[in-house]
């Protein structure tokens, strides 16, 4: 869902409390894939020129702040060669993609990443929707970046059976990542994955 597209009444939203959440420099070297970049660009804003921020939204894309390429490109047809890549990112981007298509996500970001490489993923954590009526989730957020502080929200379609750090974790070790580290801290997942060096038949 993209909540500028659409005609959103008040009843509909359900507000998650706000979380907080703090981001370190990434170490790589190479660009880093940003994946949904557009709208606060969190990563653009953390590590600037070094990012290549992709998304099928050319508004949102605008919005994001300067610093990052920024390249209009859907997430499930990444033009970019195999293993180009040491790290690829999807900051609170899933949530906005419809979940028949993650699987196809995760195969090109699988893809597009070079052996060893790492893949760092954060997300909502919903459980099953209650309340019919408000089929839209929003999480305020506070990223607190090494030298700014961010607050924000991300509003999504809420999925009606929920959506746990599990479906990452199953879509990811499918595609042939091995997970490296895997967090849950309030509703917010946060999972490192690793393309191993050599490939699993
Ligand atoms: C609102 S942003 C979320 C947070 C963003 N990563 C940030 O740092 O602020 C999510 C973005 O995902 C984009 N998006 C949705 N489906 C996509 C897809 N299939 N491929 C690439 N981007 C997509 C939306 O256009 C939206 O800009």
């Amino acid at each position: 869902m993209n909540e500028h597209q659409e005609e959103i009444s008040e009843a509909r939203l359900h507000f998650f409390e706000r979380q907080e959440i703090a981001l370190e420099h990434i170490p790589a070297s190479g660009y880093i894939l940003d994946i949904g970049g557009g709208g606060e660009g969190i990563i653009g804003q953390l590590e600037g020129e070094r990012v290549i921020a992709i998304d099928t939204s050319e508004r949102e894309l605008a919005e994001a702040p300067a610093g990052p390429l920024k390249i209009i490109m859907d997430a499930t047809n990444l033009h970019f060669l195999d293993g180009a890549f040491e790290v690829v990112t999807a900051f609170f981007t899933l949530m906005y993609i419809p979940e028949a298509e993650h699987a196809q996500v995760f195969t090109e970001m699988f893809r597009v990443l070079a052996p060893g490489g790492r893949c760092l993923l954060w997300d909502v954590a919903c459980p099953p929707r209650t309340d019919l009526e408000q089929d839209i989730l929003v999480l305020p957020l506070t990223v607190k970046l090494p030298d700014a502080e961010i607050a924000t929200g991300y509003g999504a379609r809420w999925p009606e059976a929920g959506r746990g750090i599990e479906h990452y974790v199953m879509l990811a070790e499918a595609a042939g990542f091995e997970v490296a580290a895997r967090s849950m801290q309030g509703r917010v997942i946060t999972l490192e994955l690793r393309k191993p060096q050599q490939e699993t038949e």
